[in-house]
């Protein structure tokens, strides 16, 4: 039961220090933890519709640094191609549903929904990518990122890995988002549903999201669902002198459900029976 096996994971952790690379029966446990996340049953983060906070399920992050120190570093090789690593590539993608692009790799414990589809990019263990979603070519899906359905990560989009500690929150980025080409989001940052992110933004939790219709500073770090945001920047005195600093500008709110018409996505890259 999963129960059970989240108190095991967590002692397990708890006296992490004494364990060695080799314990079959902790590491039996953990790549039960692992498959889990690899299979979509569990994730790392879920947000709850009764309070819309993320919730982090630390458990599983305890898991994957488990994985880390128990496992050793082999050697891999893909064709001519040769790695060295401790944790094998996610299988099984034409039954999963998933397309995956040459050049695109996503780590066993990763989890990619059906319909979503990998341009060249990178998915790391602990991540979460929902259904008809679409990561483009070399945006990377760092470690525990919860990517919901019907998102798009533009090219070059850098989503952060959050792994440490275990109660950190992931980067969520809600159902039907769109983040423009080279954006930034990291440490535990959100983006709400619907929201469109400016090519370019760079969204963290300490950077202020500012609602430009009011000037007044909404969040540190979140995006609320629906807005049209971009990377802007603000005037700071310093002893030093005057600079400006990063910000994020709500440009304006659209109505929910309501896409960006900028931002469509030809429905053809979505498609799986059709080479694009
Ligand atoms: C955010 C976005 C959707 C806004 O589009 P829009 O609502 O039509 O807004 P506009 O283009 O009229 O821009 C509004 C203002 O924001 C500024 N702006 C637009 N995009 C910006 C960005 N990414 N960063 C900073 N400022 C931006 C514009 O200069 C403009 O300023 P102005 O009013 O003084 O002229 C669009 O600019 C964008 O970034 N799209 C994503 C592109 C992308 O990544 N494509 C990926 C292809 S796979």
């Amino acid at each position: 039961m999963t129960t059970d096996l989240s108190i095991s994971i967590s002692e397990l952790y708890a006296d992490a220090a004494s364990l060695q690379p080799g314990d079959k029966e902790a590491e039996r446990l953990v790549i039960e933890a692992i498959d889990l996340l690899d299979r979509g049953v569990e994730r790392v983060a879920d947000v709850d519709p009764a309070t819309g906070e993320v919730v982090v399920h630390q458990w599983l992050k305890e898991a994957i640094l488990l994985l880390f120190r128990l496992r050793s570093i082999e050697t891999v090789t893909v064709g001519p191609f040769e790695f060295a690593d401790k944790l094998p590539l996610k299988r099984g993608f034409q039954e999963a549903g998933v397309r995956v692009v040459p050049g695109a790799s996503a780590r066993w414990g990763s989890y990619l929904a059906p319909g979503s589809v990998l341009m060249p990019s990178y998915v790391n263990i602990g991540a979460r990518v929902g259904e008809r979603s679409m990561v483009d070519t070399w945006a990377t899906v760092g470690s525990c990122a919860q990517i919901g359905a019907d998102v798009h990560l533009a090219g070059g989009v850098g989503i952060g890995g959050v792994l440490e500690p275990p109660n950190a929150r992931p980067v969520v980025i809600e159902d039907e988002a769109f983040i423009g080409s080279r954006c930034m989001v990291v440490e535990g940052a959100r983006v709400g549903r619907g929201a469109v992110l400016g090519a370019g933004t760079i969204l963290n939790p300490s950077i202020p999201v500012i609602d430009s219709k009011s000037g007044v500073e909404v969040s540190r770090g979140e995006v609320p669902a629906w807005s049209v945001a971009v990377g802007a920047s603000r005037r700071r005195e310093f002893p030093g002198g005057e600079f400006f600093l990063p910000c994020v500008l709500i440009l304006e709110t659209l109505t929910e459900g309501e896409r960006h018409d900028k931002v469509q996505l030809n429905e053809v890259l979505r498609d799986h029976g059709v080479a694009t």
